[in-house]
Order: structure tokens, then sequence, then C-alpha cells
């Protein structure tokens, strides 16, 4: 079988105006983020979100790609429809997360290593031949008083380079993400310093493993203070931050940088994500958008509260916050957006509430 080439289906995920929708939360965070709302943890109901998320209409406009778990991507529509042929259908290329989920790094206390090597290469061509053209691994990087530690950062991006070789070489463009979580009270300066050390192994990684550069995405975290950080850094602070952390340790042949959005307030992830493309487009040698989870999904989520008479309200949101995002993408997004449609329901308030993701 001919494959097409990677960095098509790289062009393709970050093209123009458009971004990465992640739902792919395994299915104990599916199930917390349901319990919260008072939706049933049931496979049903996972189905069933999946599939309002899915036939939003028109959301093929501003989402190029979606990140699916495993068990979306064995799923169908209530009629039976495959859900990737539903994604294909409406021009979004689907996606699968492949990693297993962080795990406690032996002898380093409270650091996590993401698993999932093992059979990797054989999970990998079945998610090819059920349609996936490209796959996500996430590390998680925590920053506390003396962590993040050496052992912790190598271990996770030598796993996430020999990830991201692997999809190459299997047909499917690699997201890699390696995650340096908002929680906590660290500065910025401290989520800076840790950001960049974390990017310069994972690209030293990614060289040592031959990971063609042109052929894969970034999902990197924004440069922000800690949540629980009494100075909250402004917009344009995170803006010039992000930029100045990212110029200094990502390759110019990186296909394109998507972001997480990492339990910022959706309105928040899109202001960021607009202030880096009004600000900096013309310095920026790699296309920046968005590869968002909770700030795109959790209005949502939060309207649908499991009811099928809520479906269109919450495909609205849906829209809505995908719009959005593909107005930061261009740096055409402003603050009156938030201000204007339904997607306003108070989600700064719900965000308080989710936590992170595996
Ligand atoms: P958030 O945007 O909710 O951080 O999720 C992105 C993601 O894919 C985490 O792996």
């Amino acid at each position: 079988m001919n494959k097409q080439p990677l960095a098509d289906i790289a062009s393709a995920l970050v093209a123009p105006g458009k971004g990465l929708l992640a739902i792919d939360e395994s299915n104990r965070t599916c199930n917390k983020r349901f319990e919260t709302l008072g939706i049933a943890p049931t496979e049903e109901n996972r189905r069933a979100y999946r599939e309002l998320i899915l036939t939003t209409p028109g959301l093929g406009e501003s989402i190029s790609g979606a990140i699916l778990y495993d068990e979306t991507i064995r799923q169908t529509k209530r009629d039976g429809t495959s859900f990737v042929k539903v994604m294909t259908d409406a021009g979004i290329i689907p996606g699968i997360k492949v990693d297993i989920g962080a795990k406690d790094l032996a002898r380093f206390p409270g650091e996590k290593v993401t698993e999932g090597m093992d059979g990797l290469r054989d999970r990998l061509a079945e998610y090819y031949k059920m349609g996936a053209r490209f796959a996500k691994w996430r590390a998680v990087i925590r920053i506390d008083q003396d962590i993040p530690s050496r052992g912790c950062i190598e271990a996770n991006a030598h796993a996430l380079a020999r990830y991201a070789a692997l999809c190459q070489e299997g047909g499917l463009v690699p997201i890699v993400e390696p995650e340096v979580l908002m929680e906590g009270d660290h500065s910025i300066e401290r989520c800076f310093h840790t950001t960049e050390e974390t990017l310069r192994t994972v690209f030293n990684q990614l060289y040592a493993q031959r990971v063609v550069l042109e052929q894969m995405i970034l999902k990197p975290n924004m440069v922000v203070s800690g949540k629980e950080c009494p100075k909250q850094s402004s917009v344009a602070e995170v803006a010039e931050a992000t930029v100045t952390c990212l110029l200094r340790t990502v390759p110019a042949a990186v296909h394109g940088v998507a972001f997480l959005s990492g339990g910022q307030s959706s309105a928040r992830a899109s202001g960021h994500l607009n202030a880096m493309n009004a600000r900096y487009a013309s310095r920026l040698p790699w296309p920046l958008t968005f590869s968002y989870a909770r700030a795109i999904q959790q209005p949502a989520l939060q309207l649908w509260k499991g009811l099928n008479a809520n479906v269109k309200d919450a495909q609205e949101a849906l829209l809505y916050r995908a719009k959005c995002n593909s107005a930061a993408r261009q740096g055409k997004y402003s603050d009156e957006m938030e201000h204007d449609e339904v997607a306003a329901v108070g989600f700064e308030s719900l965000h308080l509430h989710l936590g992170s993701q595996d």
C-alpha cells in the first residue's frame, strides 16, 4: 500500500485557520469529568458524548484532526457508522493516543514516566489499518521544590523519541507532547526554565533516535505561572515568554506547534494563542495552533449533562470554541467574542474542578 507522505499529513493538521481537538481522555479521566457533572460513567455515555462531538455540523472548518482514545476509535454512531468514517467524511483526520499513561518513576518520588512502548509497533500498524494517520504520546513534568530531576526529564524525552520514530516508521505523524504542568505555586520564570530544559532534552533525544523533524508536530505547554502562584502573568507576558522559549529550543524544521490547554480557562487558552499569532507571527518559523481538550470541550460537556435534549446546544458551544480558536490561530480573536454567544456559559468556574488528564 502506498502511504501518504507524512509531511503532507502534518501540513493538513496545521493548515491555516485550523487546529486539533483532543478527545482522547482515558476512560478513567472521562468518567471523572462525567461524575463531576452528574453524568453516569458508562461506555454508552462515553460513546454518545463522542458522537455528539464528532457529528457537530461544520466542525471540520476549524478542526483539522481529532485525537481519539482506543475505546473511541473502535466505536460507532448510534446508526452503526464508524467514528473514523464520520470524521473522514467531515474532513477531520483521525488520530490516536498511544501511550498508556504516566506511571510513578522508580526512585524519583513525585515524578512520572509515560509508559506504552511494549507492542507499540503492532498497535500502530493496527491503528493505521483502522484509518488513524497521526498519533499522540504525552509526557508529564511536574514542578515542585526539587523537581523535575534530570532523570525524569531524560526518561520521558527518550520515550517520546522512541515513540516518534516508531510512528514515522509506521506511517503516522507523531505528536510529541512534553507537558510541564501548571499545577503548583511556581513562578512563570520557573516554568520558562523548566520548559526550556525539557524541550532541549526532547530535541536532543529526537535527533539521537533519527526522528524527522519535518514529519512531526510538537505539542508543548505554554509558559505560564503555576495555578497557585500569587503573581499571575498577563496575556502579553505569557505570549512573550512562550514565543521566546520556543524560538530558543524548537528547530525551524519542525512542521508545526500545537499547544495543549493544560487547565487554562477556555477564554485564556484562546487569548494566549491569539496574542502569540497577532504579535509574533512574522518571527515564527512554524505555524502556531491549538490541540486543546478541556479548553474546547468543557462548555459543551457542561451543557450536555448526558441528555439527548441538550445535544444541539452542546454542539453549538463546541463549535463556538472551535471557531474562537480558529480565529486565535490567525491572530483574529478578540475578548468580545466571549460575550457574544451561547458559549460564554460559566466555564471559568468549572475549570477549577477539572484536574489533569491521562
Ligand atoms: P488539555 O488541552 O485539556 O490540556 O488536553 C490536551 C491533551 O491532549 C492532554 O494530553
